[in-house]
């Protein structure tokens, strides 16, 4: 069972940047609230003790060929079978950026999230095209939301 861990983790995959820059938009609202520890990672770099460690999970994925970056499934196919059982409840949100749609990556991360048991505590985020200042303060909101949240018991 998940439990009142003071920690966000957050993974992302980024080839061309977009998702690089919208995770670190994630993070900085997280750590404005300074009782929890946000930690931001390439799914690449991220694994199972980081997973164990934390109290909530965010996603940030491009959409590519209509589903999550390789990198974002093979975090969990890494982590899956280790993690069984143990993040039951985690809360969890998924942002996404995409040329033209996003909807896929989304569905397939919920459908995974799913079979970790993990908890949906916010609506996700999908930015389709070139992230401006508005879509940027959205995702530092969110961020803070989430950490606001996890700090105060709420999700
Ligand atoms: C190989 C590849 C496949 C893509 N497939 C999709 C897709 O199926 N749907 C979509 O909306 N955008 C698609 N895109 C556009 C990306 O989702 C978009 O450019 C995104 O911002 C890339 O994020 P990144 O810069 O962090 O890699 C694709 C881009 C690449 C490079």
């Amino acid at each position: 069972m998940a439990t009142g861990k003071k920690r966000i983790l957050v993974i992302y995959h980024s080839q061309g940047g977009t998702m690089e820059l919208m995770a670190r938009h994630f993070a900085r609202g997280a750590a404005r609230e300074k009782e929890i520890t946000t930690v931001l990672k390439p799914a690449a770099e991220a694994g199972i003790d980081d997973l164990l460690d934390c109290g909530a999970i965010a996603i940030g994925s491009p959409e590519y060929f209509g589903t999550m970056a390789g990198m974002i499934k093979d975090f969990f196919d890494r982590t899956f079978g280790a993690a069984q059982e143990k993040t039951i409840g985690l809360p969890f949100i998924i942002f996404v950026c995409a040329g033209n749609d996003g909807r896929g990556a989304i569905m397939q991360i919920e459908r995974i999230a799913a079979g970790y048991k993990w908890r949906k505590v916010l609506e996700h985020l999908r930015i389709v095209g070139r992230p401006g200042e508005k879509e940027l303060a959205e995702l530092e909101e969110l961020g803070q939301t989430l950490a606001a949240g996890l700090d105060f018991g709420i999700f």
